[in-house]
């Protein structure tokens, strides 16, 4: 295909990945173990970041998790993630977990983050992404929220680096 033709794609902007909280999931509580989730959240970030780029992309950033409300095994577990902020070569993407209970049809949110992606080559090196525009006052809104966060993660680097040069 040529560059052309892929630009001309419309990339998808979310992906939910849906399974079973399984057995092997649980935790010592009984509950779905937290770094279950976490994997979940990653590989759905994953998912949506290459559908959005077109490229391979590795985390660079994951945070703001929140846990909610546990997951027990045997729920349907559905993992949303949508881009919500693109620069250069990141992607920014806010994910929420639901469980719903099928004997019940309950559905809770149980966790939900902002995860972080860059597009990478075959060399590791990083690639732009296309630019994703907010249309909707709820996008705009996550969009405002996924720059803010970037700027408290920027003066949090820059501290510690002034904490670590003060303390050399
Ligand atoms: C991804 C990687 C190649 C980028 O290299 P780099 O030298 O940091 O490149 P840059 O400084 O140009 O940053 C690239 C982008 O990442 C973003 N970024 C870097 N660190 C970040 C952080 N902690 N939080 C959020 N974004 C971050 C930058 O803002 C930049 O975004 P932009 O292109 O939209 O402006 C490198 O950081 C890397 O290999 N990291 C390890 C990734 C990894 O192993 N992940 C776990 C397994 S997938």
């Amino acid at each position: 295909m040529t560059p052309n033709a892929q630009a001309s794609l419309k990339r998808p902007r979310a992906v939910t990945l849906r399974f079973l909280a399984e057995p092997t999931d649980v935790n010592f509580g009984g509950k779905v173990h937290g770094g279950a989730v976490m994997k979940w959240i990653d590989q759905a970030g994953y998912a949506c970041a290459v559908g959005w780029s077109g490229y391979y992309c590795v985390t660079v950033y994951v945070g703001g998790i929140r846990f909610h409300k546990p997951i027990f095994i045997g729920q349907i577990v559905e993992v949303n993630a949508k881009v919500v902020h693109t620069g250069t070569s990141s992607m920014h993407i806010a994910i929420d977990v639901f469980a719903t209970d099928p004997r019940t049809a309950g559905r809770k949110t149980t966790t939900s983050c902002l995860i972080v992606f860059v597009a990478v080559d075959g060399g590791g090196d990083t690639v732009p992404v296309p630019a994703w525009l907010p249309e909707s006052e709820e996008d705009k809104r996550l969009e405002q929220y996924a720059k803010h966060m970037a700027r408290v993660r920027k003066e949090q680097d820059e501290g510690m680096s002034a904490a670590a040069s003060d303390e050399g």
